[in-house]
Parts: C-alpha cells; structure tokens; sequence
C-alpha cells in the first residue's frame, strides 16, 4: 500500500518572536531606568490623514507604552509646507528630552521625502532612512538598520535558518525595505554591521518572469517585499527552502464587504513544498514594530552616554 507524503513547512510565528523580543526589551528598559536614566523618547510625526499611516503610528506609540518608552504624536495637517515641516524635525532634533524621531511615509506630495530623511538627526534616526546610515550600513559599519530589514534578519537569526554560503533572492529593490534587506543578507559576518554571508540576487520589476523563476528555484531562502498577490508560486520554490513575506495587500474576503491582507506569497500552496514560512498577517509586520522598539532603545542608550562625555569630558 503507498502512502502520500504529506509535507508541511514550519510557521515562522513574527507575532511570538516580536512579543520576545518586546518582553526583552521591557525589561532591559526597565534596569536601565532603575539605573537612573530617564525613560527613552520616541516621538513621531504624522502628516496629513491617510488611514493606513494614523493606524501604523498608533500601533508604533502603543507598542512603545507597552516597553516601557515615553512616546509623543505630532498630527500636521497635510498643507504643512516642507520648511514648516523641516522646522519642527529641527527643534526634535536639538531637543534633549527626544531620543528618536520618525516621520510616517509617505509624506504629501508637496513635501520631498529624501530632503525630510535627511534633516532628521542620524544620532536620533530610528527608522535608519537619514542618508548618513543608510551609507554606513552599505559600508558595513555600524548604523540604525531600518526596523522591516532587521525584522527579517532577527527571524531568520533567531528561527536559525543557515545563511552563510546560501543563495538568497530578494524579491524587490525599494531603498528602505529591499535593497537593506540584501544588504544584510549578503555582507561579512566578521565586520561591524555583522552581516549574513549570503549569496544574494536581487530581482525586481524589470526581471523577466521566466528568470525571476529561475533565480528563485535556486534559492534557500526567498524574500519578498512587493505587494504583489500570488507572485511566488509552488513551481517556483525548491523543497526546503525559507520564505519570508514582506508583501502586504489588501484584497477583498470571502464574506462581501470584507477584505483581508494577503502577502506576495501563494501561501497554501508554497507551505506544501517550503521548509519555513512566515504568515501574512503576523509574519515580519510585528517584527517591524519591535525592532523600532529596539532602535529606540539603542538609540537612547548612545545619546546618554554620549551626554554624559558632554557633560563631563576631558579637560
Ligand atoms: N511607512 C511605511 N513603512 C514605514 C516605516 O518603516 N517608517 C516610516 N517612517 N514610515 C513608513
């Protein structure tokens, strides 16, 4: 008699790692205050009323109360002019009771994205976007990673999928999401920014299918961060592999009226062959909101020390 062999990948569980990591944190915070120090500062900026950004900023600020970070919301309106924009991140940025900033993407349209990056202070720059650590972090030094990429890079580390040595396809090449994703992935162990020694493609809009197929089925982990429904397919993954889903897309639900948020991955099919899988939702989107956490952290732990060289530096 034969038997079919069924086979199911493991569930990466982002929403059980993040809850770890955030436990983590809370504690650590609290030593460093019983040590003293104030309570680290997060303070985001919002600007205009997109739905989408009001509940992302509300998770980040609850997430924050929850470990133990002081947090603050400035709402601008969305005929906020770029200088008046750029003169509150200023007056963030020499305020010493503000550890990290942030600013919600996008901005309205009037407002030029890179230039508000880049006026954030890179000491106090918790989303890693400000061009001087988005430069550190290519020249494998030491910076503040973007929250999305370090997500991915804590759950492959901590699910301890192997990465040295391995092919890797990164699906997507947005500056803040992609390209630091496969910077992490294919970088030296050994330098400052620890990296993963991976072997890493990087495919994008501009792949042909027939190739984006190929580079995928010799992959042992796969990355997707498109927003794309159904872009990888069974035929596409090799028996084994890892797939993190960074896509999110609001597609309509089974009952009308309803939607529900699917990742890039054709998930029921794709866990049929994969070896891990991470679910959307509750996949890298914890992760994100945790690892701002910890960039928050870090962040308030070099200012101080750095105060206190200020304060009582050499003579
Ligand atoms: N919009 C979507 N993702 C992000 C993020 O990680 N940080 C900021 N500031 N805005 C976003």
């Amino acid at each position: 008699m034969r038997f079919k062999i069924s086979h199911e990948a493991k569930l990466i569980d982002g929403k059980a790692i993040a809850d770890k990591i955030k436990n983590e944190l809370k504690e650590k915070i609290s030593d460093y205050v019983a040590q003293g120090n104030r309570p680290p500062q997060l303070t985001a900026i919002l600007v205009g009323n997109d739905p989408a950004s009001q509940t992302y900023v509300k998770n980040k600020m609850l997430a924050a109360k929850a470990v133990g970070i002081k947090s603050n919301t400035i709402e601008l309106p969305d005929t906020t002019s770029q200088d008046e924009l750029l003169e509150r991140i200023s007056k963030l940025n020499n305020d010493t009771s503000v550890d990290g900033i942030l600013v919600q993407l996008p901005v309205p349209e009037h407002i030029d994205e890179r230039t508000i990056c880049n006026a954030v202070a890179p000491s106090k720059d918790v989303d890693g976007f400000n061009e001087i650590n988005v430069g550190r972090l290519a020249l494998d030094m030491k910076s503040i990673v973007p929250a999305t990429p370090l997500g991915v890079y804590e759950l492959i580390r901590r699910t301890e999928i192997p990465t040295f040595g391995k092919n890797v396809v990164v699906i997507g090449r947005s500056k803040n999401v992609g390209m630091p994703t496969a910077m992490l992935l294919h970088t030296d162990g050994r330098h400052e920014s620890k990296g993963m020694d991976a072997t890493v493609t990087i495919c994008h809009r501009n792949t042909p299918p027939e190739q984006l197929k190929k580079h995928c089925q010799n992959a042992d982990i796969i990355i997707t961060a498109v927003g794309k429904p159904g872009l990888v397919r069974r035929d596409m993954v090799k028996t084994g592999a890892c797939i993190i889903d960074i896509g999110i897309t609001r597609v309509p639900g089974k009952e009308p009226g309803k939607t529900k948020l699917v990742g890039d991955v054709d998930f029921d099919e794709v866990r049929k062959v994969a070896g891990h899988i991470t679910p959307v939702p509750g996949g890298v989107g914890p992760m994100t909101v945790a690892m701002l956490m910890s960039n928050t952290f870090m962040v308030a732990q070099s200012l101080a020390k750095t105060k206190i060289t200020n304060g009582f530096g050499s003579d």
